[in-house]
């Protein structure tokens, strides 16, 4: 029997592109704390985002590590730029060994209040391009016989978190199904995928997004109300997502595919 010493995150010969590695404020989002993250474990980095200084600040970060980096500028919802980031990133790195669809967007309401204009938005965005990335992965991974896809998701696209959200609800339900579809499509050919699914995470996006569903006064009150529903008692980190990530890139979990792991502090817990 073959016995292994110990778990091993070592990204060392990997390529990883992560879609929305830059961060929709200052400080750190879960795209850019998983870039770093990464590259600390040895994989050429590819930052790609809509945002170029937002990507630049975080392969800045990477550099200034030493880690292997590059910036890739487009939006991951537009064919032509999908097609053009990923050529451009083969062209510099090789074969993409992992995808981290990243990005997630979606505006608060209902159905009587959702404009139908957002409501393709975030459909476009947060699952159409998924389709359009894992296209650009595929053919290569299947050549190879090894790939890993990682998608984000939320708790929201579980449960009903006590505001109306629907466009970003329903689509990050989507990301579950679709991941979960890629895994079984192509289990044979050595690709895994599966979904981080984050809880209530403080990054700098919750500032321009939901903080105004906890308190309409002020962010630090948003924060700690936030933070009150969590049974471990706190908003997860952007870390707390990357190192779940990390797992899923990694040969450690050479044995999970077509799932989901949720990080969320225990918070889908409480509606079971
Ligand atoms: N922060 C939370 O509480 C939380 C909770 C659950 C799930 N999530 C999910 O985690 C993921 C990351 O969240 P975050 O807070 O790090 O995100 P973020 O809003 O900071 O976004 C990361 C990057 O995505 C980029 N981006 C947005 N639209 C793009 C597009 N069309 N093309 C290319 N780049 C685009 C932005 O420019 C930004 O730099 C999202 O999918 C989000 O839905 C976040």
């Amino acid at each position: 029997m073959t016995t292994t010493a110990a778990l091993s995150l070592g990204l060392s010969d990997r390529t990883v592109f992560v879609a929305g590695g830059g961060s929709a404020g200052p400080g750190w989002s879960i795209g850019r704390a998983a870039c770093v993250t990464y590259a600390r474990l040895g994989a050429r980095v590819c930052v790609a985002d809509r945002d170029r200084t937002s990507a630049e600040e975080t392969t800045q970060i990477i550099r200034s590590e030493g880690g292997t980096v590059d910036t890739f500028v487009g939006d991951i919802a537009n064919e032509d730029d999908v097609v053009r980031m990923f050529a451009e990133a083969k062209a510099r790195f090789g074969v993409i060994d992992v995808l981290h669809r990243n990005v997630g967007i979606g505006k608060t309401g209902g159905p009587l209040d959702t404009k139908l204009e957002d409501f393709d938005l975030a459909q476009s965005v947060n699952v159409r391009s998924l389709l359009l990335a894992s296209r650009q992965v595929l053919p290569d991974m299947i050549e190879q016989g090894r790939g890993s896809i990682i998608t984000i998701s939320s708790v929201a696209g579980l449960r009903y978190l006590g505001y109306p959200h629907l466009s970003y609800c329903v689509t990050k339900a989507a990301v579950i199904q679709f991941t979960r579809m890629l895994a079984q499509q192509y289990a044979a050919n050595g690709i895994r995928a599966n979904t981080v699914v984050p809880g209530l995470i403080d990054t700098p996006r919750i500032a321009n997004t939901v903080a105004k569903m906890f308190s309409e006064t002020s962010l630090d009150e948003a924060r700690a109300a936030r933070a009150k529903q969590v049974p471990l008692g706190r908003m997860g980190t952007a870390w707390d997502i990357a190192n779940a990530c990390a797992f899923l890139a990694s040969d450690a979990a050479a044995y999970v595919t077509g799932t989901e792991l949720v990080v969320d502090g225990g918070l889908t817990g409480k509606f079971a």
